[in-house]
């Protein structure tokens, strides 16, 4: 049986000290049954981790794939491995907008998994590749690639339909437990974590959840007011 998580990526957004408020109005939860983790911002992880009561988990939501050396505005593992149990590796944004592909997330993979670090891995197809019938391809492309010599009992897979992200318009439990079925053949895992992510809010979360393959949700929009991300916790 594998237990449900649900992620918060919070992208480019709260200060360290909006960050410090909302673990402190999660801390007073006791009643999740489901692992919980913050993907913060940077700057945010050391006091995140300082103030979040040790129930929950702190993640990034990046790193880079060298050790260390001259990478101006880089953070490596080692910098974050003492606030952080997961990194968010190949999230669309970072395919997209900064141009990282399957080779560049293998690495950065590689390198969390080096530092004892569980990498999230994200995948999924755009809007276009969706409506020209190319998504199993391209989910199969991604995972050959991405995951390439990486034990896949030791990461968390994350499934983000691109048109699904940040639009409101999110899979419907049907359509991702498809692709969820069909990475857990690829990746041969019973054990393996697939996250759903795209539009999860309190409403659509326990539908979505409810599925065979369906274990756990990485949270954008929604997981930016404490008390809907609250409430898609409770509904893991
Ligand atoms: P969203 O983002 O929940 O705002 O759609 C999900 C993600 O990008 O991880």
């Amino acid at each position: 049986m594998r237990k449900k998580i649900v992620v918060a990526n919070w992208k480019m957004n709260k200060t360290v000290h909006e960050a410090v408020s909302f673990a402190n109005e999660i801390n007073k939860y006791q009643d999740f049954r489901c692992d919980v983790a913050l993907c913060a911002p940077f700057v945010a992880l050391s006091e995140l981790r300082n103030v979040l009561d040790k129930r929950f988990h702190v993640g990034a939501q990046n790193i880079y794939f060298e050790e260390a050396g001259a990478y101006t505005g880089e953070i490596s593992a080692t910098m974050i491995k003492k606030f952080c149990r997961f990194v968010i590796v190949g999230h669309s944004e970072r395919r997209q907008i900064f141009k990282e592909d399957d080779q560049v997330v293998n690495k950065k993979a590689k390198i969390a998994l080096k530092h004892g670090i569980t990498p999230i891995v994200c995948i999924g197809e755009t809007l276009q590749e969706r409506e020209s019938g190319k998504t199993s391809e391209v989910v199969q492309r991604q995972i050959l690639e991405s995951l390439k010599d990486i034990d896949v009992t030791q990461i968390i897979m994350a499934y983000e339909p691109v048109w699904a992200i940040g639009t409101g318009r999110n899979a419907t439990p049907e359509q991702a437990e498809e692709i969820h079925a069909l990475i857990r053949r690829l990746i041969g895992s019973e054990k393996t974590r697939i996250l759903y992510g795209g539009s999860v809010k309190p409403e659509n979360a326990k539908g979505l959840m409810q599925q065979k393959n369906i274990d756990g949700a990485l949270v954008g929009g929604a997981s930016l007011d404490v008390k809907s991300f609250i409430g898609i916790c409770q509904n893991a």
